[in-house]
């Protein structure tokens, strides 16, 4: 067992031996997602709670598809129907879930480091799916995947990250994967959705989108988080589309076989049109999707293991 610990908070602090496990693990799992019977019994006698507070549907789905698979007992909680309305506290709400004996919770959260926090407040293990501006390890997993998938290596390889990168998770934790991993990354964005500190990320930042797209062979197009700011953050959906939108005009730039990768949910006319994310040469979007079960299956795996091991 290549990864130790209780908790998948993030991708930022893991080494690329632990990262490739996850993958290695997970492509055992997606073999067993397309045979006749999709059922491992590793999680048998397990509960698994999904814990959302704020809106998903890849996420919170293939979370509960992974943990059915793996046999465990697959709970979902909505924050929006739960007792946090009466005033309830994050850490309490998990504490008295854990009470009823749960092996697992999956976090979501809007706040950056809620995750942490509630793991280190809790015996149960906690998995990130998704925290405020921070992290969002499973989807960053999911895109190596992938990647890996379609490119057959990590070697020599050029990323670029497109859109709102200042309110994106995702690109947090792809950057982190993907720079322990040696993969050469791109940014670009509009000046007022990239961080202040782009050089902690240690990539380059383009100034156009033609210098983003040209020579990359993997694009990455991320969503504007309109939940996540004040007001209107760009004069027009057109505006941003120009200047900022992947069209089929744009993806001749890119490198020979080049894929597109989109986290979701997608904004059809705003970051690219239908004609990108529909485009079978290309695009990757629903290979991500089901790639994403087949790494929650491997990372509820994993955890079980060392919770497992700890007991032994
Ligand atoms: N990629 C992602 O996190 O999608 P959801 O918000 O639908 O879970």
């Amino acid at each position: 067992m290549v990864y130790q610990h209780k908790d998948l908070i993030g991708l930022r602090d893991l080494s690329k031996e632990e990262i490739l496990s996850f993958i290695d693990l997970a492509k055992e799992f997606k073999a067993l997602n397309n045979s006749d019977v999709k059922k491992s019994p590793s999680l048998h006698g397990k509960t698994v709670i999904n814990a959302f507070y704020e809106n998903s549907t890849r996420t919170r789905v293939s979370f509960e598809v992974a943990a059915k698979r793996l046999g465990a007992d697959a709970i979902n909680f909505s924050s929006s129907q739960s007792s946090s309305k009466k005033g309830e506290t994050l850490v309490d709400t998990i504490r008295n879930m854990e009470a009823m004996k749960t092996d697992i919770f999956v976090l979501r959260h809007p706040n950056s480091g809620a995750a942490h926090f509630v793991a280190q407040n809790s015996d149960a293990s906690i998995v990130n799916a998704g925290d405020g501006l921070n992290e969002h390890p499973t989807q960053g997993l999911l895109d190596l995947f992938t990647i890996l998938e379609h490119k057959g290596s990590f070697e020599n390889l050029t990323v670029a990250i497109i859109g709102d990168i200042l309110h994106s998770r995702v690109a947090r934790s792809d950057i982190w994967a993907m720079r322990k991993l040696g993969i050469n990354v791109k940014l670009f964005g509009p000046p007022m959705m990239l961080p202040v500190h782009m050089e902690v990320f240690d990539c380059h930042v383009c100034s156009s989108m033609e210098e983003a797209v040209e020579g990359s062979d993997v694009i990455i197009m991320l969503r504007i988080q309109l939940e996540r700011q004040d007001g209107n953050p760009f004069p027009s959906v057109r505006e941003y589309s120009k200047f900022f939108g992947l069209t089929s005009t744009r993806m001749k730039l890119a490198n020979k076989n080049a894929i597109v990768l989109h986290p979701g949910p997608i904004n059809r006319g705003v970051e690219m049109n239908s004609d990108v994310v529909d485009n079978k040469d290309y695009s990757v979007i629903l290979n991500q999707v089901e790639n994403g079960v087949a790494i929650r299956m491997a990372v509820l795996h994993t955890l079980n293991l060392y919770r497992k091991s700890r007991n032994a």
